[in-house]
C-alpha cells in the first residue's frame, strides 16, 4: 500500500507548478514531485529508449489487451449478466432453505479483519515494528496494521471501505451505490446500521438485468430496508431518480473501474443538487495521477505498453511497481482512464473539493495486487 502522506490530497502524482508560480488547488499542503513519480518518469523513459530484453515473449504476450471487439461496454455488460446470472439459482436455493442475509453476506464475502487493537503489549510491538512506516497514519488514523503470517510479523492494510462507508453514512437521508451489482455493499451497510435508527432510503444503481435480480431476491430477506434498484450507465450517467431532500452520500466500489472513460456529467448532475452531498470512490485508479503511466494508457500504442511492460519483473521491489504494475493491467483489461483526471480538472477549477483520500490499497473487498483501490472523497467545493 502507499502511504497516505498525512494532509496530502493530490490527485496528481506530481503537482508542482510548471513555472514555480501558486500551488495547485489539488496539492493544498506539498507542490514537490513525489520520489515515486520522479522515479516512475526514469523508468518510462528508459523503458521506451530501451526496453528490457529480459522480457520473453511470452511474458508479453500474456499482457495482450483482450478482445473487445463486439463493443467495450457490451462487453462488460455480457461478462457481468453472465456472472450475477450464475448466481440467481444458488440465492434463490439458498433464500428458500431459509439463510439470514447476515450468513449470506459472510459466507459470500470474506468477514472484514479486525481493526488494529492495542494494548500495552501489542502498542509497543506495533509501534516498534512501525516506525520505518510513518506515513500509515494517515488523515483518518491508522490505516495499517501489523499481521503474523507463518510466524513473521509484517505489515498489512487496515483500510476496509464498508467501515468507512458506515462512518461517512451515519446521518445521511439518502445512500447511492453506482455501479452496484447484487448490492451486497448497500446490504452490507443495512446489516451494519441494524434496523432501528434514522431511516435512510438505499438505491442500487446498476448496469446488468441480473445485477438487480440478485438483489431484488436479497431485498426479500430485508424487511424494513427502503431499497430502489434501477438500471444506471456510467456512460450515459443519470441520478434524476435520486431526490433532492436530504444529506445524500453517493458511492462506487470496482465498478468504474469496468468502464474505460465514464462521462463527467455525473458530477455536472451533483453539482446542480440544493442538499449536502458527497460522493467516495473506492477504485483502482491510484495509478492515473502519474503522468508518463496515464499518457501511455492514453496514447493505445501496443509498442509503448510492452516497453514498460518489458521490465516491470525487474522493478518489482522498486517503489513505484504498484502504479505500474496497475497501469498495465488497466490497458490489458481495458479498465477505466479518465475517473482522476476528471476529479482532479474539477478540484483545480475550485469546483470540487478533495477532504479524503488513501491511495493503493487492497482489502477484504479486493485483493488483486495489480488492480489495488485508491479511496477519495470529494464534495462541493462551495460547501
Ligand atoms: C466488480 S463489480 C462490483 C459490484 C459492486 N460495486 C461491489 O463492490 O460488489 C462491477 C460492477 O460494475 C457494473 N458496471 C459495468 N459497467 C457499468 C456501467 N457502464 N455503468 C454502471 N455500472 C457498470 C457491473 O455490472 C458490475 O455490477
Amino acid at each position: 500500500m502507499e502511504r497516505l502522506r498525512t494532509g496530502w490530497l493530490a490527485l496528481t502524482g506530481k503537482c508542482a507548478p510548471a513555472d514555480g508560480g501558486a500551488k495547485p488547488a489539488c496539492c493544498p499542503e506539498d507542490a514537490t514531485p513525489t520520489p515515486v513519480a520522479e522515479q516512475l518518469a526514469a523508468y518510462c523513459a528508459a523503458m521506451f529508449k530501451a526496453p528490457d530484453p529480459s522480457a520473453t515473449e511470452k511474458q508479453l504476450a500474456a499482457l495482450q489487451p483482450i478482445d473487445k471487439s463486439e463493443g467495450k461496454t457490451q462487453h462488460t455488460k455480457g461478462v457481468y449478466e453472465d456472472h450475477w446470472g450464475k448466481r440467481i439459482d444458488g440465492l434463490r436455493a439458498r433464500i428458500k432453505a431459509g439463510e439470514s442475509i447476515g450468513y449470506l453476506l459472510r459466507t459470500l464475502r470474506p468477514y472484514p479483519h479486525g481493526t488494529s487493537q492495542r494494548n500495552r503489549v501489542s502498542g509497543a510491538v506495533t509501534d516498534h515494528f512501525l516506525k520505518d512506516f510513518p506515513l500509515l497514519h494517515g488523515t483518518r488514523g491508522f490505516t495499517g496494521r501489523i499481521e503474523v503470517v507463518n510466524g513473521r510479523y509484517q505489515i498489512a492494510n487496515n483500510v476496509d471501505p464498508i467501515t468507512i462507508l458506515h462512518q461517512e453514512t451515519a446521518k445521511v437521508t439518502n445512500i447511492v451505490e453506482l455501479g452496484s451489482g447484487p448490492g451486497w455493499n448497500l446490504f452490507d451497510l443495512f446489516v451494519l446500521r441494524g434496523a432501528g435508527g434514522r431511516p435512510v432510503q438505499y438505491f442500487g444503481l446498476e448496469y446488468t438485468d441480473a445485477g438487480i435480480e440478485c438483489a431484488s431476491l436479497l431485498q426479500g430477506l430485508c424487511p424494513g430496508m427502503s431499497l430502489t434498484s434501477r438500471q444506471f450507465d456510467f456512460t450515459k450517467p443519470d441520478v434524476s431518480m435520486v431526490p433532492d431532500n436530504g444529506p445524500t452520500v453517493f458511492f462506487s466500489h470496482h465498478a468504474i473501474e469496468q468502464v474505460e472513460d465514464i462521462s463527467p456529467d455525473l458530477y455536472e448532475q451533483l453539482l446542480r443538487r440544493k442538499t449536502p452531498w458527497s460522493i467516495l470512490h473506492f477504485e483502482p485508479v491510484g495509478w492515473q495521477r502519474y503522468e508518463p503511466l496515464l499518457r501511455a494508457r492514453l496514447s493505445e500504442d501496443l509498442s509503448q505498453h510492452r516497453a514498460l511492460a518489458s521490465g516491470r519483473l525487474s522493478a518489482m521491489g522498486s517503489d513505484f511497481a504498484v502504479p505500474l504494475n496497475a497501469a498495465i493491467n488497466s490497458w490489458r483489461v481495458g479498465y477505466n482512464r479518465n475517473l482522476l483526471p476528471i476529479l482532479a480538472g474539477l478540484v483545480d477549477a475550485g469546483r470540487l473539493a478533495l477532504v479524503d483520500a488513501i491511495y493503493d490499497f487492497t482489502s477484504r473487498l479486493n485483493v488483486n495486487p495489480v488492480n489495488p483501490t485508491t479511496y477519495v472523497r470529494l464534495q462541493s467545493a462551495g460547501r
